[in-house]
């Protein structure tokens, strides 16, 4: 039985009885999320670009998990220097993980970690990841473009994890385009409420 469970704003867990992975680990500082990171256990930490609202706690439930972080070449390299495990990748490219296959996708976006200084961490990406038998299409925020077609394509997608909070990255119309693009069995938003700029009804955002 595989479980994705949604732990706020783009962080999602997925499992099954064998292995679990967590996508934009962003608890801490996350006024909405309910679960600390001292209590995550993952195998592979996957990171969609630089932004704290992604990186979030990567780097310290990596540390704490002995577990790899999945991450662009430039954002890898960055965590790597901070004493994570790390496994980088880059756009186009995919790798057999013991939990199962991962692709990088592009995202329309920037990346970099911005704290007293700006560190660039290279382009941001989305990933599918074929875990258990399901394509699991996480697409990192990103405005709407039409290759995703071209993942809908290639890829038999069973679930799509999307944004919908607008301002930074796809609002509402734009999602229900990505939709239409991708064909997705089961499509779940995300990216929306954490911020009063990207507050959002999900109810407008129909389901299928
Ligand atoms: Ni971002
Ligand atoms: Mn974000």
């Amino acid at each position: 039985m595989i479980k994705l469970t949604y732990l706020g704003h783009a962080c999602f867990t997925l499992e099954d009885e064998k292995h679990k992975i967590i996508f934009d680990p962003f608890l801490s500082g996350n006024p909405l999320a309910k679960n600390k990171p001292e209590d995550i256990k993952v195998e592979a930490v996957l990171v969609s670009h630089g932004h704290g609202d992604h990186l979030g706690d990567a780097i310290s439930i990596s540390k704490s998990n002995n577990a790899l972080i999945i991450a662009p070449f430039e954002l890898a390299m960055y965590c790597q220097k901070k004493g994570a495990n790390v496994h980088p990748m880059h756009i186009g490219g995919s790798y057999n993980f013991d939990f199962g296959r991962v692709k990088l996708t592009i995202a329309h976006h920037g990346s970099a970690v911005v704290d007293e200084q700006i560190t660039y961490t290279g382009n941001p990406c989305g990933f599918v990841v074929n875990f258990g038998g399901k394509n699991v299409y996480h697409s990192g925020d990103t405005g709407l473009f039409s290759d995703m077609k071209l993942i809908g394509q290639l890829n038999k997608l069973d679930v799509a994890l999307i944004p919908i909070g607008d301002n930074f990255t796809m609002g509402v119309e734009d999602a229900v385009k990505a939709v239409e693009f991708l064909k997705p069995k089961l499509v779940i938003p995300m990216h929306f409420d954490t911020f009063e700029v990207i507050k959002q009804d999900p109810k407008v955002f129909p389901r299928n």
